[in-house]
């Protein structure tokens, strides 16, 4: 898979290159932006630290390819909202204090942050917005097919409910923070998948604040009251923070057998959780592919390099508030149990080991992980 994509994007890059004739008489671009060497120091801003990927992945992924990219001169300023709007506010301003040449942002309130990004463009710092699309005038982009996600969620689902679902059966849907504009898509997507295969009654349908797993939990609690622990088909979860807490109510309910629950982020608690068959699947969604994009996207504009930008970003995609940004989307893989060694080991996300410890020995045995 991550084959297949590498070679899409190198291809690309030489149809771009040789397509696009901006080249000059000395091989540098015409478009000549200031440009700076490997001497340059990059902020980094992640949103929480609830789901587990920003701290384990994207982060370091993007660290080590910045330094690769700068020959290990670049530096860069790491920061992580822990959820809140408020400090990733600050957190920017600060960057921008300290003259960072160029910010890689993933925002917690996609809107909230669209003043300081004025700010940033003010001083001459390019904002890449990196998975959630944050408002105001950004740089460019990169992010995953985001409704594509939500119909992978909707799609296996339906495909865990089996050839006899219909509208009889009753399905929780636990959607993210209001605030990302990615919980959005994920729901639309979703939504354009089972619309009219079951049925989400009213009470059963939430919009979840900061992606909080215990407010998932009450939420699903809340639910089940509502239509019977013996009516639920399946569980939306729109990713696997939530969908852990999820799972435990509903065997606080007293359901035993456990109806198909969805996920994302393949996180490690999760894949485990579809070994032992607890949840139904999960959406792997490749963060080198994402986060090293995000790291090129970084260096090449503040190294005036835009032929390679533009290489980088052959989508276009609107903002609340800006038209056709520069973007870059991945696409993503759904994770059931069959799936976890051609996803997340082939991509050395984690090792067998990891995933294979003793209480899941024979799960793993089972499902062939060796
Ligand atoms: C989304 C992101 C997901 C998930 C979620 C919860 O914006 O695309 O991968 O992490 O936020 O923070």
């Amino acid at each position: 898979m991550r084959r297949i994509a590498m070679f899409v994007a190198a291809s690309t890059m030489s149809l771009s290159l040789a397509g696009c004739g901006v080249l000059n008489a000395t091989g540098s671009s015409t478009t000549a932006t200031p440009t700076k060497g490997n001497d340059i120091t990059v902020g980094v801003l992640m949103p929480d630290k609830i789901n587990t990927r920003y701290t384990n992945f994207d982060y370091p992924i993007m660290k080590s390819k910045i330094a690769e990219l700068t020959n290990k001169q670049g530096r860069v300023d790491y920061q992580n909202a822990a959820s809140s709007a408020p400090t990733q506010a600050k957190q920017l301003q600060k960057m921008i204090d300290d003259k960072v040449d160029v910010v890689i942002l993933d925002s917690v309130d996609s809107h909230a942050i669209a003043d300081t990004v004025k700010n940033a463009e003010k001083a001459g710092i390019p904002v890449i917005a990196y998975d959630r699309l944050a408002e105001g005038p950004i740089a460019g982009y990169v992010s995953f097919d985001n409704e594509l996600v939500g119909e992978v969620q909707a799609r296996t689902l339906l495909e865990g409910l089996g050839p006899n679902a219909d509208t009889s059966d009753k399905v929780i849907m636990i959607n993210g923070s209001p605030t990302d504009p990615n919980a959005k898509q994920f729901k639309t997507g979703a939504l354009s998948e089972l619309t009219g295969k079951v049925t989400i009654p009213a009470d059963a349908m939430f919009d979840t604040k900061d992606w909080d797993p215990p407010t998932a939990g009450k939420e699903t609690t809340k639910a089940i009251d509502a239509i019977g622990k013996d009516n639920v088909a399946a569980v939306y979860s729109a990713n696997d923070a939530m969908a852990a807490e999820i799972i435990k109510s509903l065997k606080a309910a007293g359901i035993t057998d456990l109806p198909p629950v969805t996920g994302q982020d393949a996180d490690l608690d999760a894949i485990q959780r579809i070994l032992t068959g607890e949840q139904y699947m999960t959406v792997y969604k490749p963060y080198p592919d994402e986060a090293e994009a995000a790291a090129e996207m970084a260096v090449y504009k503040v190294q005036g390099k835009d032929i390679q930008f533009d290489a980088l970003t052959q989508d276009q995609v609107d903002s609340p508030t800006n038209k056709d940004i520069p973007a870059q989307l991945v696409q993503v893989n759904a994770v059931t149990k069959s799936k976890i060694k051609d996803t997340v080991v082939a991509d050395g996300i984690y090792k067998i080991s990891q995933i294979c410890t003793a209480a899941y020995k024979t799960a793993c045995d089972e499902a062939g992980l060796k």
